[in-house]
């Protein structure tokens, strides 16, 4: 008797462990539990059991049935607090990776243009997003109530302190607390009062670049520049300068590389032209100079600036850069 109860039980351990829904459970009771269950009749049996042998055999059959009902009470437990898992599951499929993140493409345009120009040996500057007159327009050579003023819409805090309409105002506050020679680039954010579009947002970033120095000549200002676009853009852009205005450079100019998706042919990204217009710059206008100290017969230098939403676009061909704004992750995982 002891050893089919032992068996019993085995049979009863066993079993449980491979219940995983409410139907083999209900099968497992009738099996061991029911009146006329497995259990059941090992107790029916103990009316053949010698007299002496009786009560210890009885003990082990409660003991057993105890248990088989304890493990039935187990199960039905768990099956009711685990969401249902569906006998098909299949644990050895792959599993479904999570987008972790990335920089977004602005900030991953803006390090590129840092990284080739701190490999050049320009530092990094930054000043502040509210300005004043003096920084933003008067000292960049701005005249009060020149239609230059005019060339960028401001927003106004104060009737002199403003939102800063470009980067260029941290040239003044280094060449104001620094002394030639200067190599630096001052990326930050920068707004106007326009109206937002495809082409153009009220808030965005520049790169602002500044090099000051005996001796400087216009030809350095090329050759770094061409130096960045090639790094940048490729080694085998064609470029050009054309003549421009800036009150705060003299002689300005813009420029222009071959544009990199038709390679010159002409395209909507390029207008049909074939070119696109990379950046702003020229020699620092000795009125400039004069505004922050520096002796503008001994001092040369020249000066750069270029927008990171365009710059981006025109590198990875984004036809919209309010894109860049909208943070639909559809947009962003591409980068
Ligand atoms: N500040 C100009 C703008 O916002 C960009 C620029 C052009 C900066 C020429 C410069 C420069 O330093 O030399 O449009």
């Amino acid at each position: 008797m002891q050893t089919k109860i032992a068996q019993l039980r085995q049979q009863v351990e066993a079993e449980i462990g491979s219940v995983t829904t409410e139907d083999q459970l209900e099968a497992f009771r009738i099996k061991f539990l029911a009146r006329k269950g497995l259990v059941a009749s090992l107790f029916d049996d103990l009316k053949n059991v010698p007299a002496p042998e009786k009560p210890m055999a009885g003990k082990y059959l409660n003991e057993l049935r105890q248990r088989t009902q304890m493990l039935f009470d187990e199960k039905a437990a768990s099956l009711k607090s685990t969401p249902h898992v569906s006998a098909q599951l299949d644990p050895t499929l792959p599993g479904r990776r999570k987008f972790l993140g990335t920089k977004h493409p602005l900030m991953q345009t803006l390090d590129e243009i840092k990284s080739i120009f701190v490999g050049m040996g320009f530092g990094i500057a930054d000043g502040p997003e509210i300005e004043d007159d003096w920084h933003n327009f008067s000292a960049l050579n701005f005249p009060p109530d020149h239609p230059a003023r005019d060339m960028q819409d401001t927003f106004f805090v104060d009737r002199n302190i403003l939102l800063r309409t470009h980067t260029s105002p941290v040239q003044i506050r280094v060449m104001e607390n620094n002394t030639p020679p200067i190599r630096t680039i001052m990326p930050g954010r920068v707004y106007r009062n326009e109206a937002v579009s495809a082409r153009s947002l009220c808030n965005f970033y520049q790169v602002e670049g500044l090099a000051v120095d005996v001796g400087i000549t216009f030809s350095e200002l090329k050759g770094t520049l061409l130096s960045f676009a090639r790094r940048f853009y490729g080694k085998d852009i064609k470029y050009r300068f054309r003549p421009s205005f800036f009150p705060f450079t003299e002689p300005s100019a813009e420029m222009d590389i071959t544009c990199f998706i038709c390679r010159g042919k002409g395209c909507r990204m390029c207008k049909q032209s074939g070119w696109l217009e990379i950046l702003g710059c020229g020699m620092v206008d000795p009125n400039v100079f004069t505004s922050v100290g520096y002796d503008p017969e001994k001092y040369t230098g020249y000066a750069f600036g270029m927008g990171i939403e365009r710059t981006a676009a025109l590198l990875y061909g984004v036809d919209d850069i309010r894109l860049f704004y909208e943070n639909d992750v559809r947009f962003l995982r591409q980068f």
